[in-house]
Parts: structure tokens; C-alpha cells; sequence
């Protein structure tokens, strides 16, 4: 089955593109503060997991398109990612994606001032197909090619709206990014230098979602799901403990909450319920919380709803402390599970004595606007890469 695209939101229509001017060597480029001359459009592709996407970015500002091909329906059914098929349906959807990216913004290949192609960290068959893709149009082009790093990606998912709403984002800043294969504090300095400050020992906060999700019947990917039917149970019902970290009080696990809803499950004879779930799963995608609701009994609500709590207090908490630790005067929070309403409720009541950003919604998973953004100030810096750079399943950002 071919992936679906979607178009997330952009910005085409308000931008006036009368000064565009043709990139393909720096020399061209003229790069100046707001609203003054010079534009420079990045095109930006993603492929590090199971979303093929391409984005063509303005001043690092503005998304003039950006298009998203999830991979959902091929990996639902196997409960989890499988890198073979990942990498096939990105060769199938890279060629229809950028166009549709390159067409939607009305960009010709020559219009682009850089090529911003993901290169780490992911699967490495997945990371390829777009890389290589990227590496083709810059050759072909002239236009140069910049390696982003995903997680950098997710950071300027936050920077790109902020610039684009006017907004001066205080730094030094605390980053949290969490997804389903990252779960990591970062401070973020003016120039976007990163320090490491904590990551998770065993799993990422989203791939904990979609575990337990999967455990209990839900399919996959298990956050949204369980996010939408968290409201619906007592979030106190089920105790859960707090990790207690040996060693960096800022490291994240999650391993033990989910053994402890495994033990839980095997406590309450829930065989019966996970059946009809996963029947129901099998029989159709994209069910609706109704649907959710009439096969899950208020128990298991109860362990939802304390299950997302527990992951919640597990990330704010620790956020906090390292936000604290560096004096920071922002806290960014971006990757999938930033979209989590729980956690978006619970950051802005935690009554944090600075401000907290979550990209927009269709900026917290995985896309290529933000990868085109975090290429803008690496272009600035004239920070280019060789055809020669590889795709990197473990890069790390710091
Ligand atoms: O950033 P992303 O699209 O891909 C990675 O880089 O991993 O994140 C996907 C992850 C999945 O684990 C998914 O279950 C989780 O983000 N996720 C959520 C929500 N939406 C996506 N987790 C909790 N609540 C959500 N609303
Ligand atoms: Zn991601």
C-alpha cells in the first residue's frame, strides 16, 4: 500500500516571494536580519524512521510546504517499526514526497539556497534512502548539502515557531526531547551548542507508550491512544513508583513502569479484554475513541490514566531539575510524545518560573520542516557537508 501524505501546516500564501533570489553557491546567498533583503529557501527531508517527509523552509521561519508520508498502516499490524519495510516504502514515497514539497511551495530546484537532509540518528536503511536522495538533487543542483542531526531537528521545530511568532526564546534553554527512540535533556546555548545533561537508561518515553499500548491490545503506535483515553480514568487509581537514579539524578527509566503494568496485568485477569482489543485492532485502523471506550473496562482506564501520569512526572520532574541545575531561562519540549495533552496540561500548571514551548502539533512528530530549520543557522555559519557524509544510526547531538 502506498503511504499517505498529508500536508502540515505551512505558512504558503503569506509570504512574498518577489525578492527570491537563486541559490546554488553561497555566494549568492545573501543572508540578512527580518523583513529586509534576501530569502533563502532550504528544502529539508527526513527519513530516519517510518515518516518520509520533505519541507521547504523560508529565513528558517517560514514553512512555505511541508509533506508527511506515514508509514502507519504498513507497521500497525506487526505492533512496531520494521526496518525492511520502513526502508522500501520511503524508496516508493521519496520521489512523490519532495515534488509534491518542491511543487506545494512553488520552488524550483534552482530557487534553493541548501539541501538539509537528516543523517543520524535512525535506522540506517531508512536514513539512506533520504540522504541519498538528498546528496542526488544537491549534485544535481549545485546547491549545497547540510547534515542535520534529528534530534537537533526536534529542538528547532520549537525555534522555527518561535521565530516565526516574533518571540525571543531566553537562553541558555532546557531541552527536553521525547519520542519514541529519545528520551534527553540538553542545555541549549545562544549559538545552538548543546550539552548532554540526562537521557534514559533502557527505553524512550514514547517507545514506553507504545509498549504498554501494545501489551494491553492497543496497536500501534500506543501514545496517541492511550492519550486520548487517559481523561476518561482516575489517574490516582494505580500506584506507580518513581525511578530512583543511581548515579546522573537526570537520567530517565522507564523499564520498571512498564514491568510493573505487565505485573498488574497478570494480577487482574485481563485476557479476556486484550482479546477483544486486539480483534478489534486487527479488523480496521484508525478507531475512534468511542470505539476505544466500549471494549476497555473503567479498571483498565485507571491503569491508563495512571500509567501516562507516572511517564509525565517521570519527565517534568527531572526537566525541571535540570533546567534548574543550568539556570535556564526556557524549557523546549519537542519529538512525538511532545503532543501528549497530559504532559502539555501538566507543564503549564507545574507553574514553572520561566516559559515553556511545545511545538504546534504537527511539528511535534517527526517532519522535515524542522530539519530544513535547524539547517538555517548551519548555513549561516557556512557549515556544508561533503557528498561523502554517512548516514549515522547512533549520531549523537552532544
Ligand atoms: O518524534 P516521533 O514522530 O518519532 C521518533 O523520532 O521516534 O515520535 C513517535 C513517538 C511514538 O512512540 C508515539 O507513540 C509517540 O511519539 N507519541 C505520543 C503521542 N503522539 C505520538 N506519545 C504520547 N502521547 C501522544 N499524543
Ligand atoms: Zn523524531
Amino acid at each position: 500500500m502506498f503511504p499517505t501524505a498529508s500536508a502540515v501546516g505551512t505558512d504558503r500564501g503569506q509570504t512574498d516571494l518577489s525578492t527570491r533570489r537563486k541559490g546554488g553557491a553561497l555566494g549568492q546567498i545573501r543572508l540578512s536580519p527580518r523583513g529586509t533583503v534576501g530569502v533563502v529557501r532550504i528544502l529539508g527531508i527526513e527519513s530516519s524512521c517510518d515518516e518520509t517527509a520533505a519541507a521547504v523552509v523560508e529565513n528558517g521561519e517560514a514553512v512555505l510546504s511541508s509533506v508527511v508520508a506515514s508509514q502507519m498502516e504498513t507497521h500497525s499490524k506487526y505492533g512496531g517499526v520494521v526496518p525492511e519495510l520502513a526502508s522500501r516504502e520511503h524508496l516508493r514515497a521519496i520521489t512523490p514526497v519532495v515534488r509534491e514539497a518542491l511543487e506545494g511551495s512553488g520552488t524550483r530546484l534552482a530557487d534553493l539556497a541548501a539541501i538539509a537532509a537528516t543523517v543520524g540518528p535512525g535506522l540506517v536503511g531508512s536514513l539512506l534512502v533520504g540522504l541519498t536522495y538528498a546528496k542526488s538533487l544537491s549534485f544535481a543542483s549545485g546547491a549545497p548539502l547540510i547534515a542535520v542531526n534529528h534530534i537537533e531537528g526536534h529542538i528547532h521545530a520549537v525555534v522555527l515557531e518561535a521565530r516565526r511568532a516574533g518571540t525571543r526564546i531566553e537562553f541558555p534553554a532546557l531541552a527536553l526531547v521525547v519520542s519514541g527512540g529519545h528520551t534527553h535533556l540538553f542545555e541549549v546555548r545562544e549559538s545552538f551548542a548543546y550539552r548532554l545533561l540526562g537521557k534514559t537508561r533502557d527505553d524512550a518515553a514514547g517507545e514506553a507508550f507504545d509498549k504498554v499500548a501494545k501489551l494491553l491490545g492497543f496497536g500501534y503506535p500506543g501514545g496517541p491512544t492511550i492519550d486520548r483515553l487517559a481523561p476518561y480514568g482516575n489517574a490516582g487509581a494505580v500506584p506507580f513508583t518513581f525511578a530512583r537514579m543511581k548515579g546522573n539524578a537526570l537520567d530517565f527509566s522507564f523499564s520498571g513502569l512498564k514491568t510493573a503494568v505487565l505485573r498488574w496485568v497478570e494480577a487482574h485477569g485481563m485476557e479476556a479484554e486484550i482479546a477483544a482489543r486486539r480483534a478489534l485492532e486487527r479488523s480496521r485502523t484508525q478507531l475512534t475513541t468511542e470505539e476505544w471506550l466500549a471494549v476497555t473496562p473503567p479498571r483498565t482506564l485507571d491503569l491508563l490514566a495512571s500509567f501516562q501520569r507516572a511517564v509525565i512526572k517521570e519527565l517534568l520532574v527531572r526537566a525541571a531539575s535540570a533546567a534548574e541545575r543550568i539556570g535556564a531561562r526556557a524549557m523546549i519540549v519537542s519529538g512525538g510524545v511532545a503532543s501528549n495533552s497530559g504532559l502539555r496540561a501538566a507543564a503549564s500548571a507545574a507553574g514553572l518560573p520561566y516559559p515553556v514551548y511545545f511545538p504546534s502539533l504537527g511539528l511535534s512528530t517527526d517532519n522535515a520542516a524542522m530539519i530544513a530549520a535547524a539547517a538555517f543557522p548551519k548555513l549561516e555559519r557556512g557549515e556544508f557537508a561533503g557528498l561523502d557524509v554517512l548516514a549515522q544510526a547512533n549520531l549523537t547531538l552532544a
